[in-house]
């Protein structure tokens, strides 16, 4: 037996996978042409696939950044306001992941944070709109009359137009993904094919080989935006209407992208979330108001932060591939569509 044995065994599996390369791209071309999704296949997790979570520095969002990074294996930006704290979560995450600052109601801090995102890693293929006005228990008790403008602009800053900021930062990467994904993406699996009468580089992404560039363009554009809103956005509060408004613009803003993006692959839903247990809403308020706030559900607890952060990883998954621009509740059975 030969020594090099080993490498024939390599370069069987190779021509292995090759040929089920090319039938899966013919198959997936055939399948295109009749308008609809081809099989899903495994090459289509999240795995090397690059996820930006705002206000991941604590709370939901730091649980959120976790399990993409760790249960998934994506490349997660974990960030806020604070890079100093975002380097702090970033360390308490196993995996790959880059810690930067960003200020959402700042359009240039958003400009310069999605550059050393592109210039990290080169693309970005998800992006879970997570910061939030920090919790203020006297706005969050106002009644309607007695708010004010001020407090109303400066929630829907943050919660909405913040979302809005990042979404149209990140929405034209998405779609350029062909280009950006192609150049100098260490992280992939695409391999270079050819290249098309405008001279754009044709790639062979995962498991799909593809000959034309509009073809390629649908296929290969794409990414997912998740926006995390509120139940009362839904069903209405007693109180604190400015954040009630900024989370119904959420849910807006999700079905804006869904509709507009949906034939370039780009997938979009909000998560109207019930009473999470964090250090910004369980940790502050009194033991009583915890309680009392349990009793409403009829799960009769709070939910956790990694209850949220496992159906944002699973929204993202492209076994999700078909649904799009809703609203998934995490409340425990109290609101109910
Ligand atoms: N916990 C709940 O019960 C609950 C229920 C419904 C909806 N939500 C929503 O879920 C999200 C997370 O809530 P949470 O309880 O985890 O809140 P949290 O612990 O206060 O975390 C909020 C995050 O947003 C960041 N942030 C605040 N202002 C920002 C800005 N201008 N630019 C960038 N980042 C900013 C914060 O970091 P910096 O301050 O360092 O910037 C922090 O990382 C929020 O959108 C919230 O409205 C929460």
């Amino acid at each position: 037996m030969s020594i090099l044995w080993p490498l024939h065994g390599v370069s069987h599996c190779c021509r292995k996978l090759q040929k089920r390369q090319k039938l899966y791209s013919k198959v997936k071309s055939i399948y295109n042409k009749l308008c609809i999704h081809p099989p899903l296949d495994s090459s289509m997790s999240l795995k090397d696939k690059v996820v930006i979570v705002t206000g991941s520095s604590k709370g939901i969002g730091f649980e959120i950044a976790k399990e993409f990074s760790e249960n998934k294996d994506a490349h997660v930006v974990v960030c806020s306001r604070s890079l100093e704290q975002s380097v702090t979560a970033a360390k308490k995450i196993k995996g790959s992941t880059l810690a930067l600052e960003v200020d959402v109601t700042d359009q240039s801090s958003v400009n310069r944070f999605i550059e050393k995102v592109i210039e990290k890693f080169n693309k970005i293929n998800v992006l879970v709109n997570n910061s939030g006005y920090p919790y203020n228990e006297t706005i969050w008790n106002k009644p309607f009359h007695e708010g004010t403008i001020d407090e109303l602009l400066k929630i829907i800053d943050v919660d909405l137009v913040g979302a809005v900021r990042l979404s149209r930062a990140v929405i034209p990467h998405m779609l350029k993904y062909k280009v950006s994904h192609s150049k100098q993406n260490n992280f992939g699996n695409e391999k270079r094919l050819s290249s098309d009468e405008q001279g754009n580089d044709i790639y062979e992404s995962g498991m799909f080989s593809l000959d034309n560039s509009e073809e390629i363009d649908r296929i290969n554009s794409g990414g997912v935006i998740i926006t995390i809103s509120s139940t009362p956005a839904i069903s209405g509060r007693t109180g604190g209407f400015p954040y009630t408004i900024a989370k119904a613009g959420n849910i807006s803003l999700t079905k804006c992208i869904a509709k507009e993006y949906g034939n370039s692959n780009i997938r979009a839903y909000s998560l109207a979330l019930g009473n999470i247990a964090t250090k910004a809403t369980y940790e502050a308020i009194s033991q009583e108001v915890r309680i009392e706030a349990a009793q409403e559900v009829p799960m009769k607890r709070w939910g956790k932060p990694e209850e949220v952060a496992k159906v944002a990883a699973c929204l993202a998954d492209d076994n999700f591939s078909f649904a799009t621009g809703n609203t998934i509740v995490i409340d425990g059975g109290t609101v109910l569509l």
